[in-house]
């Protein structure tokens, strides 16, 4: 899948190095040995990381599929039967308008959407009305790392507002109303709930912990890895249909 790409990438760029520093010894060059390995440690930890962040070995990355055709048709299946609700971006500001506190979870969704500059104005409005606004960043949210983080410096949004999965995770539980945007696996209960599911034991945000839930993406369709997600169909979820920047 494309999608894993940058963990390839980076297993290249970890051989390059190795490879560099293999010349080094040929060329009894103490330089290429030292940058050679800097290169290729760093590449590979990076892999490391990201597999890890995935729940997936560095093998099934290169040479397995992922939420196959199996487990969609089944997913498919189970949608079907499943409700959830949905609301109107004016029901959305209206919850948000009236939280003392939102968290934004971004996803690859809003990088698709080109919604950071959006997502932004959102937040600098709630906080206008004295809303404690923060972001949540997955480690792999998005098809790259440090993807989300990018898009946010991007659109100016300040350092001290975004927080990594560990350091806001426990804060959910008493969040009034998070906020998903283009976000799917990094919030799918099943991956801490599920011990059948193909994410099971993969970190999430615990968006499901908050009060209120609100989603914003164009249908019901799954995620990167081909999942239904059960956050979805939360008594406490409001589904907001659309493209992520609109
Ligand atoms: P995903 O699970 O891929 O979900 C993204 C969601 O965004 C989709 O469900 C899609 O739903 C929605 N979306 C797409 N375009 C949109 C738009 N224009 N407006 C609004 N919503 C839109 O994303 P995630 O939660 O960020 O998870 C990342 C996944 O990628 C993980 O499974 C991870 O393992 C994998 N991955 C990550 C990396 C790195 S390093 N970040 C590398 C390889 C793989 P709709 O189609 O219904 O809109």
């Amino acid at each position: 899948g494309g999608g894993d790409m940058p963990v390839v990438v980076s297993l290249l760029n970890s051989f390059s190095g190795w490879a560099a520093a293999g010349i080094g010894f040929t060329l009894n060059n103490s330089m290429l040995i030292i940058a050679g390995s800097l290169v290729g440690s760093s590449g590979a930890i990076l892999s490391y990381v990201m597999c890890k962040a995935m729940n997936r070995s560095l093998m099934n990355v290169l040479f397995g599929g992922f939420g196959a055709a199996a487990a969609g048709a089944v997913v498919e299946g189970e949608q079907k039967q499943k409700n959830y609700k949905s609301g109107s971006p004016d029901d959305a500001g209206f919850l948000m308008s009236n939280a003392d506190s939102v968290i934004i979870v971004p996803g690859y969704g809003m990088a698709q959407a080109r919604a950071q500059n959006a997502v932004k104005e959102l937040a600098i409005s709630l906080k206008e009305k004295g809303v404690n606004v923060r972001y949540a960043i997955h480690p792999v949210a998005g098809r790259m790392p440090g993807h989300m983080n990018v898009l946010l410096a991007e659109a100016d949004v300040p350092y001290e507002d975004v927080k990594e999965m560990d350091e806001i995770n426990s804060d959910f539980a008493s969040t009034d109303v998070v906020l998903v945007i283009g976000a799917n696996d990094v919030v799918n209960p099943a991956a801490k709930d599920d011990p059948s599911s193909p994410i099971y034991g993969m970190p999430i945000l615990e968006a499901h912990r908050a009060r209120t839930v609100m989603v914003i993406k164009r249908s019901m369709a799954t995620g990167y890895a081909g999942l239904d997600n059960d956050l979805f169909y939360l008594d406490k979820t409001m589904m907001i249909f659309g493209d992520g920047k609109k």
